[in-house]
């Protein structure tokens, strides 16, 4: 499965939700994640983040984000549509600790 890491919150382009042929994006008020039961690993999505956001969960260190999707897919609503990103998604784009940003 894929999953949204670090670079997704405070920015949420949404460009991601466009492309999934399955619709496994759920929405949170800083970030997205992709609900690991739904997604069918076809990597579509992978490469259309601007932000870079979101990985295979293969990639080694990721325990923690393969968590936290699955843990929020089953929390938020259900994203199909692209959104406008978040205001300052530019500003916040590549920083640093955003997930202690928000959920610290
Ligand atoms: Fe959707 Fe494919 Fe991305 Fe999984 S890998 S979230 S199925 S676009
Ligand atoms: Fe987030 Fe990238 Fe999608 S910033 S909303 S994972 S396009």
């Amino acid at each position: 499965t894929y999953v949204v890491t670090d670079n997704c919150i405070r920015c949420k382009y949404t460009d991601c939700v466009e492309v999934c042929p399955v619709d496994c994006f759920y929405v949170g008020e800083t970030m997205l994640v992709i609900n690991p039961d739904e997604c069918i690993d076809c990597g579509v999505c992978e490469p259309e983040c601007p932000a870079d956001a979101i990985k295979a969960d293969t990639e080694p260190g990721l325990d923690g984000w393969i968590a936290l999707n699955a843990k929020y897919a089953a929390l938020w609503p259900n994203i199909s549509e692209k959104r406008d990103p978040l205001g300052d998604a530019a500003e916040w784009d590549g920083r640093p600790g955003k997930l202690e940003s928000v959920f610290g």
